[in-house]
This record gives C-alpha cells, sequence and structure tokens, in this order.
C-alpha cells in the first residue's frame, strides 16, 4: 500500500473525505447533455471566490469612515500597489456576478429546473440571489460617492413609506436622521462578514439539495429513472473528470471577458461605475439623477412605475416574491421548453422583453413617456407569472423522449 494510500485510510477513518469526493465529484452522476446554459452555476461559484478574495485586499487598505472613506478608495486606486487592479476586479466581479447569475436563473426557466424535485434548489438560489441584492446595495455605499450616498438616502427611504412603523424602521437601519457614519460603520459590518457569511452558507445549501435530487438538463428527463444493473443513471457521466474539465473551458472564456472589462472598460460607461460616483458625497447636494446599478433597475422601474410610493415598494417586493412562488405556479405537463408548446415560448419572450426593457428603462428619468411604458411592462412582468397556472396548463406539449437526446 502506498503511502498516500495509507494516509487516506488513516483520515477516512476520522472524516469522510474520500465519500465526499466521490459524493459530490467522482461518483456525482450529471446528466451527459450539459450545454452551454450549464456554465454558469460553476462560474457562479468561482466569482464568488474571487469577490471574497478581491473583498479582504480591498479591506486592508480601505477606511470605513465617512471622512476617510472616498479618499481611502483614491489611494487604493493610485498609491496601493496593484490597488486598481483588485478594485476593479471586485467592481466589475459585482456586475459579472450578477450577469453570470441572472443568465443562471433564465437557465432555469428554459428547462423546468425549478420544478419538482428541485424547489428548494431553486428556493436556495433566490435566498442567494436576494443575499446578493443585499451585499451589492450595502457594497456599494462603502466608496462613499455621491451616488453611493444619494442611492443609499432613496433606497432606505422606501421603508419609511410602510404605514405605522416605516419612519421608526428608517431611522433604525440608518442609525441617524439622515445616512452617515453610523451608516457606513454598519454597510461595513454587513458587506464585509454578515452577508458573506450567510451567501456561502446558502450557496452550500443550494448544492446540497441538488445534489441530493440531481441535476436536470436541456431536456428534463429524470435520468435516476433509468439506471444500469450497478445502479448507475444511463445518461449520466461522473462529474469529475468529465464536467470539471468542461467548467474549465468556461472559465477561461468567462476570464477573457472578465479581463477585457477590467483593463479596458473597468467603469464600462457608466454601467458597472456610474460617473457621478466620482464626487465625493455630499449630503447638501442631490445629484440630478439618482439610479441604481443595472442589475437593480428592472425592480426600480416598477417601484416608480407605481403613483404611490407604499405601493411601488409592495410592487418591487412582490416583483421578487413572484420568483419565490415559480416552482408552484407551473402546472406544464413537461419541463424543458423544448417540448412545451408555442403559449410558454412566447410568454417567456414577452418576460424577458419585459425584464429587460424595465432594466433599461429603470436607467432613464421618469418622464410621462417612459412611465407609460414602465407600466406596461411592469403588468407584463406581473402577467407572466400570475397567468402561469393557466397558460402552461392549457399548453400542447410535445412527448418527452425516455433518454435525453444528444
Ligand atoms: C452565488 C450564486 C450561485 C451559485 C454559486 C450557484 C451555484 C450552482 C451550481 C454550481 C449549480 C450546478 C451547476 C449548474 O447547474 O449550472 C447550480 C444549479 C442550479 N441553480 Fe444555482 N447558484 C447560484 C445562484 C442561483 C440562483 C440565484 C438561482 C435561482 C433563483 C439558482 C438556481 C439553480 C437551479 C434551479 C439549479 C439546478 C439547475 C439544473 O439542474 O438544471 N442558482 N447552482
Amino acid at each position: 500500500m502506498s503511502k498516500m494510500t495509507e494516509f487516506m485510510g488513516w483520515v477516512d477513518a476520522r472524516f469522510p473525505a474520500t465519500k465526499m469526493w466521490e459524493d459530490h465529484l467522482s461518483k456525482y452522476y450529471a446528466p451527459k447533455n450539459f450545454n452551454f446554459w450549464y456554465y454558469f452555476g460553476s462560474l457562479a461559484l468561482m466569482v464568488l471566490v474571487l469577490q471574497i478574495v478581491t473583498g479582504i485586499f480591498l479591506t486592508m487598505n480601505y477606511k470605513p469612515d465617512a471622512g476617510l472613506a472616498f479618499a481611502s478608495v483614491e489611494y487604493i486606486m493610485r498609491d496601493v500597489n496593484w490597488g486598481w487592479l483588485i478594485r476593479y476586479m471586485h467592481s466589475t466581479g459585482a456586475s459579472f456576478f450578477f450577469i453570470v447569475v441572472y443568465l443562471h436563473m433564465f437557465r432555469g426557466l428554459m428547462y423546468g429546473s425549478y420544478r419538482q424535485p428541485r424547489e428548494l434548489v431553486w428556493i436556495f438560489g433566490m435566498l442567494v440571489y436576494v443575499a446578493l441584492m443585499a451585499e451589492a446595495f450595502m457594497g456599494y455605499l462603502l466608496p462613499w460617492g455621491q451616488m453611493s450616498y444619494w442611492g443609499a438616502q432613496v433606497i432606505i427611504s422606501l421603508f419609511g413609506a410602510i404605514p405605522v412603523v416605516g419612519e421608526d424602521l428608517a431611522l433604525w437601519i440608518r442609525g441617524d436622521f439622515v445616512v452617515s457614519d453610523a451608516t457606513l460603520n454598519r454597510f461595513f459590518a454587513f458587506h464585509v462578514i454578515a452577508v458573506p457569511l450567510i451567501l456561502l452558507g446558502l450557496v452550500v445549501a443550494h448544492i446540497i439539495a441538488l445534489h441530493e435530487v440531481g441535476s436536470n438538463n436541456p431536456d428534463g428527463v429524470e435520468i435516476k429513472k433509468n439506471k444500469d444493473e450497478n445502479g448507475i443513471p444511463k445518461d449520466g457521466i461522473p462529474f469529475h473528470p468529465y464536467y470539471s474539465v468542461k467548467d474549465i473551458v468556461g472559465v477561461a472564456v468567462f476570464l477573457m471577458f472578465f479581463s477585457a472589462v477590467i483593463f479596458f472598460a473597468p467603469e464600462f460607461g457608466g454601467w458597472f461605475l456610474e460617473k457621478d460616483n466620482f464626487i465625493p458625497a455630499n449630503p447638501l447636494k442631490t445629484p440630478e439623477h439618482i439610479v441604481p446599478l443595472w442589475y437593480f433597475t428592472p425592480f426600480y422601474a416598477i417601484l416608480r412605475a407605481v403613483p404611490d410610493k407604499f405601493l411601488g415598494v409592495v410592487g418591487m417586493g412582490g416583483a421578487i416574491v413572484m420568483l419565490f412562488l415559480l416552482p408552484w405556479l407551473d402546472k406544464g405537463k413537461v419541463k424543458s421548453i423544448r417540448y412545451r408548446g408555442g403559449i410558454y415560448k412566447i410568454a417567456l419572450t414577452i418576460f424577458v422583453v419585459s425584464f429587460v426593457s424595465l432594466g433599461y428603462l429603470g436607467t432613464q428619468p421618469a418622464t410621462p413617456v417612459l412611465t407609460n411604458f414602465a407600466r406596461v411592462f411592469s403588468v407584463l412582468y406581473f402577467a407572466f407569472f400570475i397567468l402561469m397556472p393557466w397558460y402552461t396548463a392549457i399548453d400542447k406539449t410535445k412527448p418527452v423522449p425516455e433518454r435525453v437526446t444528444g
């Protein structure tokens, strides 16, 4: 017996190292027909690690103090060795995180990955998404620029719209009557430790839930229904080495896009770092247009589309609640879009167009004409979910094959 085998035997008698390796990698059988859309889970995992590592290095020179924060970021950008790279990796990483997660969620919509038995995979995913939004929102306050300050001011004041307790709640969140040093300190604490811990825990739960039931695939066929004499799914292949190696290709392509943005367009024309955020926070001067970053703007557009502030907040929250309910709204007989009828395909297309349009409208000044467009798209957004039990039930589906197709 080699020394290595002997050592692993010693470890395995005390800690299930080999068992975990087998359960989650070398003997985790994933469907053999994963396509392009299945890269984004592993990419999200990589971006999460990247954000944590670059965040640790940023924290070494960042000062969470309203009097020092802005200058400490400029110091990182100009004087700290490679500080500009670390900061741009982190700020670009935030936007890429959302790009990857939105594509990952869209895959779920296309292939019905949220459907039974993967409801909890989806719910944990949605909790990750909400935590990610909280993380990004609080991180954005830290550079203490104009948009950091006023963005936080606007969003926290939304809590003030809640009847009876609203104003007290907003005061409690800020720790002051306006966004101030107290707010910056607590957002820093949440951004660097509390929310990342929650995120990590949720991601682990997400993957444990997935590995319990097994991955879905572009055909929406349950591969566990067809096993060979050894109990291995006939359409499954071991995750490692097949998909571990395949995912490296995804990582390589991702890094090309990521580096191109970091090195050639780190602000991405104001989409990834807003121009107003290069001006230090000034509590006495409100910027002309207060706009959150692109990944929040679909929900921001829904908020602004509703004339009443409180109902706007309800609409914005409701837009996210709808996504949580998806596993129970879909009554279709098949999972994958490949075997759905025309109605679902049209509904999904209208949904995507509405979501992207709302995202764009949320970045624009709320003129009367644009607000009316936002209203139409908000109604279409909600219609996708509310009408789903009906149109998925009547949609004419195609027969699903027994085994996965190429
Ligand atoms: C930090 C964020 C996230 C990470 C690291 C992550 C990670 C992963 C990984 C590694 C997989 C398996 C590989 C794959 O199917 O692509 C997966 C699958 C899945 N994820 Fe996520 N995920 C994240 C966020 C989300 C969100 C926000 C949702 C939806 C609300 C979601 C829903 C799903 C679903 C439904 C599956 C199963 C897909 C299938 O088998 O077809 N995930 N996730």
